[in-house]
């Protein structure tokens, strides 16, 4: 089936509200967002309208029973001013992923890339041009069932809307190992990108920050011993040389696009990397060894943010100042120059948005 998607234009633009040189995480959202519902098992009514509040039903079973999922990803402009995209059906292979496990829709690779290039094309001044700085895309997908009573939704909506952002931390991150909040279990939902898994780490998370540390590095469900992921990042470690992070296997970590990335880059540089377990106790060994060199999480809104320290049952444990970790320095700057189009794209990795082929809509 071919996708036809209807254009409505803003009538004014909220550009000239923003202030680019200052740009707090998601608060500023662009002029348009696309929409697209799923009704009579078919994605229909594929459109972009202006950025607007929805009008929801009481009984909108999405918010009820949590068959809602989303994704995030960041546009940038090439050295040409064009918007450009890192990895964007890395994205749509994991929402769909997440809608398997949450039983909702898949979405065609055709609605979602379209979706975003004529997105991009009317909002491309919306994305900003400043170091540090870029559009971040919201993905979201929620049953939109009018009825009480839990059963796999028949209703669906689609919808991506952006937000012009800067930098995620402005500092290296103080992570607090957290040994009895649990955040997915084998064969639970933390491989999925579903809204549920973080509602369930709002309360441990409040708890930490109100102790003085950024996120939580979480730790298994069963064993309380194996590292699995920090709030909305996923977790390398450098130990004497090598870079280890843990596993997929277990279907409790989410498969990050920017740990998949950092994972080929550096091995492209010549590193290792071994994506195993990872147990608290070596980490705590290696610390005092001196051989834990590094220690950083890998995420689209945060990128490659250093971890200043981690704390497990009572101790902070830091880590080595950040102008010293030369592997991530290089690292994040080859993947920084990829996904702003300023490096040679060898592994394809980038998406160009095709303003020419929209330039009429
Ligand atoms: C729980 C969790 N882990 C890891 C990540 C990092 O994934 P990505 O690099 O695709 O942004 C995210 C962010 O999407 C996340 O929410």
């Amino acid at each position: 089936m071919a996708y036809k998607i209807s254009v409505e234009k803003a009538k004014t633009s909220k550009l000239g509200e923003v202030d680019f040189s200052n740009l707090p995480f998601g608060k500023y959202f662009a002029d348009h967002m696309f929409i697209a519902d799923y009704y009579d098992g078919e994605w229909r009514d594929c459109r972009i309208v202006p950025f607007a509040d929805f009008s929801l039903h009481p009984a909108t079973s999405g918010i009820h029973y949590g068959q809602s999922l989303f994704e995030g990803m960041k546009a940038e402009r090439d050295p040409d001013g064009n918007p450009i995209l890192f990895r964007p059906l890395k994205n749509l292979e994991r929402l769909n992923l997440s809608a398997d496990r949450m039983a909702m829709p898949e979405l065609p690779e055709e609605i979602f890339i379209d979706a975003i290039d004529q997105l991009l094309t009317l909002d491309k001044d919306w994305v900003p041009d400043t170091p540090d700085s870029s559009l971040y895309l919201r993905p979201f997908m929620f049953a939109t069932e009018k009825a009480v009573g839990i059963k796999v939704a028949e209703n669906y909506r689609f919808c991506i809307f952006s937000c012009p952002v800067g930098a995620y931390y402005s500092k290296p991150v103080k992570v607090f190992v957290q040994d009895t909040y649990v955040r997915a279990f084998p064969g639970g939902v933390g491989y999925a990108k579903a809204a549920g898994n973080y509602g369930g780490v709002m309360k441990p998370m409040r708890e930490v920050q109100k102790l003085g540390y950024d996120q939580i590095l979480w730790l298994d469900g069963i064993h309380h011993r194996y590292l699995q992921e920090i709030g909305t990042m996923n977790i390398f470690a450098i130990i004497d040389g090598v870079l280890v992070t843990p596993s997929l296997q277990q279907g409790t970590i989410l498969d990050g696009v920017t740990r998949d990335s950092m994972i080929q880059l550096a091995r492209s540089e010549g590193y290792t990397v071994e994506e195993r377990d990872l147990p608290i106790d070596e980490l705590l060994n290696a610390h005092k060894e001196g051989k834990l060199e590094d220690m950083f999480g890998t995420g689209t809104a945060a990128t490659i943010a250093p971890i200043a320290l981690f704390h497990y049952q009572g101790t902070d444990y830091t880590l080595p100042e950040v102008e010293k970790r030369t592997v991530s320095n290089k690292l994040k700057t080859r993947y920084f120059a990829i996904r702003a189009g300023k490096a040679e794209d060898v592994f394809n990795w980038v998406h160009h948005v095709p303003v020419d082929a929209y330039a009429n809509i």
